[in-house]
């Protein structure tokens, strides 16, 4: 039954690690650090780094194929492709022009959403936004990051929190009602720009030799604020986004928040049911054997 605006349901998932594992007993080598110091402060036992010679886009592209694969979907079908990432092969084009290409998805348009940590979620949104709207019938929508492209690793406050990988999602227009994403909610606070940023290499400080000297086109954190923020608001924004879903708390089956650190997920959390770190859902986005309200079958 065909009724009001069309919903997007998640009609195949795929995911991309590189092969290099980097364990904290590595770090160790590297900087002044532990294993145990990096376990209990952050949950973190090993993290990916991409060979040196790929891309983003190589991570990109293999999440997209299985991503694909899985919903049964050619590539020369897809309508936009949309990529949350912060490490583009180049400045310009887009890491999704290059992915576009790679995939031979001659039909789609492409670009990338810079929004970080949520850059998954916001490109998701928009792409729902897009099929909400009857301007596209699917999207192929992709998190990847190769974020130790951009870490200094002498900086041990930072080279132990961040690594490379990649996934994906195709989404379709559904109109049974019946299935779909009920809601999204976006948030940002421009006022914390310089918690967490790279100085330099951007229009405003582009790179020099000083600047890679300084390591200044390197992740720069001030880890305690990003912590108090992110535990309130990754609460603030998920009671947002069930209130506007009209769901209950205790109706969710499963969480999976996007986060670096185990300690921020587990700060606020009390646990629904099926609850699971994200760092133990790595590879394929799992929901269940029970047919799920995001799933298109
Ligand atoms: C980064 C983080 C783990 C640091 O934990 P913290 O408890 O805030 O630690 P602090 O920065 O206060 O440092 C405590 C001490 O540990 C030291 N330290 C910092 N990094 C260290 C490391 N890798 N190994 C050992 N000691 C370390 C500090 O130098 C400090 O020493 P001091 O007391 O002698 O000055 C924590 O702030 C955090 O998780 N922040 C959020 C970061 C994040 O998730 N970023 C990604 C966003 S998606």
């Amino acid at each position: 039954m065909r009724r009001g605006h069309p919903r997007s349901v998640i009609l195949g998932t795929g995911s991309e690690l590189p092969a290099n594992v980097v364990t904290n007993a590595a770090l160790e080598k590297l900087v002044d650090t532990s294993d145990e110091w990096i376990t209990t402060r952050t949950g973190i036992k090993e993290r990916r780094i991409l060979e040196e010679g790929k891309g983003n886009a190589d991570m990109a592209y293999r999440a997209a194929v299985r991503a694909l694969k899985d919903a049964g979907l050619e590539a020369k079908e897809l309508e936009a492709i949309l990529v949350g990432t912060v490490t583009p092969d180049y400045p310009f084009p887009s890491c999704a022009c290059v992915l576009e290409d790679m995939l031979g998805a001659r039909k789609a348009f492409s670009f990338d959403v810079n929004a970080a940590c949520s850059g998954f979620l916001n490109a998701l949104t928009v792409a729902d936004s897009f099929i909400r709207t009857g301007m596209i019938r699917n999207a192929l929508v992709v998190g990847s990051d190769a974020l130790s492209r951009l870490l200094n690793w002498k900086d041990r406050a930072t080279c132990i929190l961040f690594g490379d990988g990649a996934g994906a999602v195709v989404i379709g227009a559904s109109h049974d009602g019946a299935h779909g994403i009920l809601s999204a909610r976006l948030r940002t606070d421009g006022s914390y720009v310089k918690t967490l940023y790279v100085p330099a290499g951007g229009s405003l400080k582009p790179a020099t030799l000083e600047s890679v000297r300084k390591n200044e086109h390197t992740i720069t954190m001030n880890g305690k604020e990003v912590f108090k923020v992110a535990v309130r608001s990754m609460e603030e924004i998920s009671r947002e986004a069930l209130d506007e879903a009209g769901v209950g708390i205790d109706e969710v089956s499963l969480v999976i928040p996007h986060q670096a650190n185990l300690r921020i997920i587990t700060a606020r959390a009390h646990p629904p049911r099926g609850y699971r770190p994200a760092q133990r859902l790595r590879g394929r986005v799992c929901l269940g054997r029970r047919r799920h309200p995001l799933l298109g079958r």
